[in-house]
């Protein structure tokens, strides 16, 4: 009997490493690790930090959308709750900043505010322009980024923070090309966007480098996933219900067997 116990609870030690094995990412080519930051929407009651998210978006309106677009995220959704919750005229107020294709009384296409509904408006007029001002490389659209990569928010964050001067002598730069080693293959066309002191926070906060790329990490994760507290309560009322359910089978397990002399 302890033999068998003994066994499962290698099994389960095992099941256990692996799953963990999994979430440490590795940058191809070398074995880098990701720098691991403390996201306050990690864990079963995780949420998102609404200044946090504000800042990021500061960040992301100021510094990385001058290359990236943000294709799914619309100027209403800055008011959503779960995400940075502007008052309905703060988010109507940065909305009409940008200038967004219209048409007029006689169907004359014309540039007007933008609105609630809209979109964030890509940087660039097509794929074209956008690689023509990169170097040939596309600066890909930041909505998806944080679950397209694999522990988004900490390779995000990595990526940002990860540019060095110093090469190491055995890695060739390539013309127009930055070393990261957080980047697959440690070369990126995307110059260093971030170094400190890049934004001027509306509330106070100092802007470091680290603090920048945390709060712009966390703003994509909130853009990739906007529901994420709504699939932790999900999770939640589901392991609760699965208690549940364990006690009445057992209960149901001693009211059949207790008629049996054992
Ligand atoms: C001057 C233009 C420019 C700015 C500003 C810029 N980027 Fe980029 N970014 C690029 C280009 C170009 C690429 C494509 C790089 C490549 O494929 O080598 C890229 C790629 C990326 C990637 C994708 C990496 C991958 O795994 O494919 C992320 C994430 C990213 N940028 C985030 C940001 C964030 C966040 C900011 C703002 C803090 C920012 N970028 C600012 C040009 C820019």
């Amino acid at each position: 009997m302890k033999m068998k116990k003994a066994k499962i609870l290698t099994a389960l030690g095992l099941v256990g490493s692996l799953a963990l094995g999994t979430g440490s990412a590795l940058a191809s080519g070398g074995e880098v690790h990701l720098k691991h930051e403390h996201w306050s929407f990690d864990g079963y009651t995780g949420s998102y930090d609404q200044a946090a998210l504000r800042r990021g978006l500061q960040v992301y309106r100021d510094v990385c959308s001058a290359c990236h677009s943000l294709d799914y995220v619309a100027f209403r959704n800055l008011s959503d709750e779960g995400g940075p919750s502007f008052p309905e005229k703060m988010m109507k107020a940065i909305a009409a900043e940008y200038e967004m294709p219209g048409i007029d009384d006689e169907g004359e296409p014309i540039m007007r505010p933008g609105a609630s509904p809209d979109y964030f408006p890509s940087p660039y007029a097509n794929t074209t322009q956008a690689e023509a001002m990169n170097g040939g490389a596309m600066p890909p659209d930041l909505s998806l980024m944080a679950k397209a990569r694999r522990d988004g928010p900490n390779y995000i964050f990595s990526l940002l923070t990860g540019y060095e001067e110093e090469v190491p002598h055995d890695v060739e730069v390539l013309e127009d090309l930055n070393y990261n080693p957080y980047f697959p293959g440690g070369q990126i066309a995307m110059a260093q966007p971030l170094y400190g002191d890049d934004v001027e926070y509306a509330d106070g906060t100092e802007a470091t480098i680290e603090q920048e790329a945390r709060d712009v990490a966390h703003f994509l994760m909130w853009a990739a996933e906007p529901r994420l507290e709504e699939r932790k309560t999900g999770g939640r009322k589901a392991l609760l219900f699965l208690i549940i359910l364990s006690g009445l089978m057992f209960l149901c397990y001693r009211m059949v067997w207790s008629d049996v002399d054992h």
